[in-house]
């Protein structure tokens, strides 16, 4: 972690840019999420898809800066930004560092970024705004699921549940921030829930492409017992996404909004949490 006296948080109050500077240990072992292969390289996929994703949530988002007229919103999308720019930046080193177990993480981040340009050439910014909404009720939703059941982060090795912890807290804070912007320079319902349909699909396909690609490269893809694990873990009665299904169908609602699901009491002990495992490295709001 850098020097974080005369830190300063930029940001607003309620979405401050924390500048972390996570350095990852290659002594960690490869399989640091419940010693199981399979969650392991599900996360891993995910954060491949990380840094370039958070960029086109930037992109879509600035397309519309200019013409935002309300002074608060002005002021949280340049928070949005600076989280997200964060986040990119620190999932790159966790890339690096599983990259340096022999995963094939750079082929996987470049089919990110070549989709994503595919994309954004042939999408509307209407449309890219309304993705970028899509995947951001996804990553608070899983973002809030870590915060409401914290026993999933101590199966991860204690070294790397700091970056997980805080990017789930900031996903929390900023969740309304992109479809704020959406409702107030596009409102167009059938394109934000036709669209929510069409990343759904090819959110669960690429995430669960991107971990047998992972699975194969590290040989574990016919390790059954740790797939059914983690699947058990994932969907299984007491599983991580239990309860998300509602939370997910509220979202083509034409009344929802994200700050619908009032988070701020999880936001708080989550930031406890964390404060818990970076003690003063973590950046103090001002
Ligand atoms: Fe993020
Ligand atoms: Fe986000």
């Amino acid at each position: 972690m850098s020097n974080q006296q005369n830190n300063t948080l930029a940001g607003t109050p309620n979405i401050p840019v924390r500048r972390m500077d996570f350095e990852f240990d290659d002594a960690i072992p490869k399989y640091w999420f419940a010693n199981n292969p399979m969650l392991t390289m599900l996360l891993t996929g995910l954060s491949c898809s990380f840094p370039e994703g958070e960029r086109m949530f930037m992109r879509a988002v600035r397309h519309y800066q200019d013409r935002i007229t309300d002074p608060e919103l002005m002021k949280e999308v340049r928070a949005f930004i600076g989280q997200e720019a964060h986040h990119g930046k620190e999932h790159q080193a966790f890339n690096e560092f599983m990259a340096r177990k022999g995963l094939p993480i750079a082929k996987i981040e470049g089919f990110v970024k070549n989709a994503i340009a595919f994309e954004e050439r042939h999408l509307s910014k209407e449309r890219m705004l309304a993705k970028t909404c899509a995947l951001e009720h996804f990553t608070a939703m899983f973002a809030e699921a870590i915060l409401e059941h914290p026993e999933v982060l101590e199966l991860m090795d204690e070294r790397l549940q700091p970056l997980w912890l805080w990017h789930a807290v900031e996903e929390s804070e900023h969740k309304s921030v992109a479809f704020d912007v959406y409702q107030q320079q596009v409102d167009n319902y059938w394109v934000r829930v036709s669209e929510m349909a069409l990343t759904s699909v090819l959110f669960t396909y690429f995430t669960g492409l991107h971990t047998v690609q992972l699975l194969r490269a590290s040989g574990e893809q016919r390790n059954f017992k740790a797939t059914a694990q983690g699947l058990n873990k994932l969907i299984g009665p007491k599983g991580f996404f239990r309860g998300m299904l509602p939370q997910y169908l509220a979202y083509y609602s034409p009344n929802f909004h994200p700050s619908q699901r009032d988070s701020s009491a999880l936001r708080e002990r989550g930031l406890r949490m964390l404060k818990g495992l970076l003690g003063d490295k973590l950046p103090l709001a001002a």
